[in-house]
């Protein structure tokens, strides 16, 4: 029953619902993604046919765990549908992400699919990017303090991100390190594209006309629709 699942729960089996028999489904991090990939499994038990393509190392553990078919990235060019998660979003359908450490992919699938929904619960809807969180900036270690500069020359504020016991750095999937920084009153998309120029960086935390729908979870059980 809908009604027994939480916010996350419900607008992961809304996500769900939607998938049709031989999609290419790209599987997104986090803890709202890890319930779609619950409800797809489910799904499949029911007769579903698709095949997945994951977007982390801990969202392929938990899609093999629940016996989902996989493909690496590697051998697609394109996919049908991509589920993720976000920690913001705004009324144009902009987003933050990136609290965990696989932005590089979660981009790809982003940019790489017909469709990319985004699943929210209401406390993740903002005004602007960058009002909750600060913007992860992935960038080449050894280029970190050059980055750095430029971005304090545009107005930024941060720093390193330490690794989970604070006694080191967070390192990426692909090695990099990660800038969490703060920018006061700048235009998202004006950043999206500065950064995107930028030598040094990998990959940033900003979607920018990349989610075509958002999903979000309300305190009933009805599932809000934003799309495109
Ligand atoms: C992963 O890197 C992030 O972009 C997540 O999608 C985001 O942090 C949302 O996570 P939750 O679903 O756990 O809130």
């Amino acid at each position: 029953m809908l009604t027994e699942l939480n916010a996350k729960q419900r607008v992961a089996q809304h996500a769900a619902d939607l998938i049709e028999d031989d999609m290419v489904v790209g599987l997104g991090t986090g803890s709202t993604a890890n319930y779609f990939i619950e409800a797809l499994a489910k799904r499949q038990e029911m007769g579903l046919r698709c095949t997945t393509v994951a977007s982390s190392v801990v969202s392929t553990i938990k899609a093999k765990s629940l016996g989902l078919p996989q493909m690496s990235m590697e051998h697609l060019d394109h996919i049908d549908i991509y589920v993720d998660g976000a920690d913001e979003v705004t009324e144009d359908k902009t987003l933050l992400k990136g609290r965990g450490s696989d932005l590089v992919r979660e981009k790809l699938l982003a940019r790489a699919c017909d469709e990319f929904y985004v699943l929210v619960d209401q406390s993740k809807l903002v005004t602007r990017i960058g009002q909750l969180y600060p913007i992860p900036i992935e960038v080449m270690p050894f280029a970190w303090q050059m980055v750095l500069r430029d971005l304090e020359a545009l107005g930024g504020e941060g720093q390193l991100r330490p690794n989970a016991y604070g006694d080191g750095l967070a390192m990426t999937s692909h090695g990099s390190l990660v800038l969490d920084m703060t920018f006061e009153n700048s235009d998202a998309l004006v950043l999206d594209t500065t950064l995107n120029a930028l030598p040094g960086v990998v990959e940033h935390g900003i979607f920018a006309h990349l989610a075509t729908a958002v999903f979000i979870a309300d305190e009933s059980v009805d599932v809000i629709e934003q799309r495109r």
